[in-house]
């Protein structure tokens, strides 16, 4: 190990240039102006994992953006089977104006790296894809038979990959699955995601009156969607944070004690965290801890609005149509697809007849959980110590990886979520960045990890 360490270390400016290059390409995945650019960022990755020596490397074309895979067998056939997933498709990068710098033109300033896919998940797909490296250029084989796959849809659901899986159980069939698409629980302290919330995404379309209407003359006489709309979106939950939806917490596994106990020991400071959002006031579901609110209990946000007049000044219009974007983030053992069911059903009994209310889900993803009492996870606690002198936390995190749920169901493989991002690195946000050491520190993890699990 001692030579692969030592490697890392002596190619780290390398590694960086490359990973520039990698983060300029703007593989925005819902966008359809940038499909080309998802195209690019993938077959940079082939190119790339052509380049470190792995076999078998295949772009799949599907009905949206392409998967790439590719493996390294050659650890013989009593050491396990190590599936790494990740995604090369990045969120959209708006508002742009609040950039310091462009997002596709990676900039260093002090420790870290900043662009879009920096963090979510260019940045720790490349973590892997350098460790698998540095075995290779010493050793000319891995320590584990090795298979990765990258996707370019999970920003927009994994549909596609959920296809695909289904379709090649044989290709990907492996004893683990090793994620790195989380993050740690703070700096210094490195961290195993045990739990993701699942999602359910829904859209609300009301339709009042026909055309845009003067609010003069028919202001009083015509239900306005947008007044619809709110007061829809206001019976979705209680002053006290509860979700108001007809059986939405049936499914709801409690959390046990133990697991609340756990929680509390996770250092946090309310105080620091008001101040970091510059918010008075937290706020959630009645009952629960702030760390409960946001990783272990499900929620229910208001992702966009529309409706109306949103030109400077004023102008007195009734509008024709309004509408929202709502999500629900889903804890175990709650189920997307009946969550969008129930949504629908529950919108629909409050709906004012006054209006046209349409209800459309737009994709989910289940919860998932990983024990945490096995050697895999042991040989993760070993390898992280190993490459941050300090023992791991465990923690749940509040967002969501949907095929993770399937990795299990289907291939019966557990997944090892090894996060490297920090919980500032404004994911999903402008100026979204990398902690370069926890980039460098990550490789040295993920190196150690594969030799960790060669001995299970
Ligand atoms: N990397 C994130 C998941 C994540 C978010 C992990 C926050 C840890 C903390 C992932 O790329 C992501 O953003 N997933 C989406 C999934 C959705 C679009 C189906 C999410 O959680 O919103
Ligand atoms: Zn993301």
């Amino acid at each position: 190990m001692d030579k692969i360490i030592k490697y890392i270390e002596s190619n780290k400016d390398r590694y960086l240039e490359e990973l520039k290059d990698f983060l300029s390409i703007p593989s925005i995945s819902n966008e359809e102006a940038h499909k080309d650019d998802v195209k690019k960022a993938c077959s940079w990755l082939e190119t790339h994992l052509k380049s470190i020596g792995l076999d078998n490397v295949t772009v799949y074309q599907t009905e949206g953006h392409p998967i790439v895979y590719a493996d390294c067998m050659k650890a013989g056939n009593d050491k396990p089977t190590v599936l790494v997933y990740g995604h090369y498709d990045v969120q959209p990068v708006d508002p742009l104006e609040l950039w310091t710098n462009p997002p596709f033109e990676p900039t260093v300033i002090g420790n870290k790296i900043y662009a879009r896919g920096s963090a979510d998940d260019k940045g720790q797909i490349f973590i892997h894809i350098k460790s698998i490296e540095a075995h290779l250029k010493n050793n000319g084989k891995l320590p584990i038979n090795l298979k990765v796959i990258f996707e370019g849809e999970e920003e927009i659901g994994s549909g596609n990959l959920y296809k695909f899986l289904e379709k090649q159980k044989e290709l990907l069939k492996a004893d683990y699955v090793v994620i790195s698409d989380t993050s740690m629980y703070k700096d210094n302290m490195p961290s195993i995601c045990y739990g993701l919330r699942g999602l359910c995404f829904m859209q609300i379309d009301i339709t009042g009156p026909n055309r845009d209407l003067h609010s003069g003359t028919f202001g009083g006489g015509v239900h306005n969607p947008i007044n619809a709309l709110a007061e829809i979106i206001s019976k979705l939950k209680d002053d006290k944070n509860k979700i108001l939806i007809d059986g939405f917490y049936d499914d709801v596994v409690a959390l046990s004690q133990n697991e609340r106990d756990e929680f509390k020991r996770l250092p946090f400071d309310e105080k620091k965290y008001k101040m970091d959002l510059e918010v008075e006031e937290l706020y959630g579901e009645d009952g629960y801890t702030t760390i409960e609110r946001v990783s272990a209990r499900p929620t229910l946000d208001c992702n966009g609005i529309w409706g109306g007049y949103q030109g400077q000044g004023a102008k007195t219009v009734l509008p024709s149509v309004a509408g929202a974007k709502v999500s629900m983030r889903l804890v175990p053992n709650q189920d997307p697809d009946k969550v969008a069911e129930l949504f629908e059903k529950y919108v629909m009994k409050i709906a004012p007849k006054s209006v046209k209310v349409k209800v459309t889900s737009l994709h989910g993803g289940k919860p998932s959980v990983t024990a945490i009492d096995t050697p895999a996870i042991k040989a993760a606690v070993k390898a992280l110590k190993d490459a941050f002198g300090v023992d791991p936390v465990f923690f749940k995190e509040g967002g969501s990886i949907p095929i993770v749920n399937s990795f299990n169901e289907v291939l019966g493989a557990d997944a090892i979520l090894l996060g490297f991002g920090l919980p500032d690195d404004n994911i999903h946000s402008p100026n979204e960045k990398f902690d370069l050491n926890n980039f460098y520190k990550g490789i040295s993890t993920v190196a150690y990890y594969y030799d960790e699990l060669s001995k299970i």
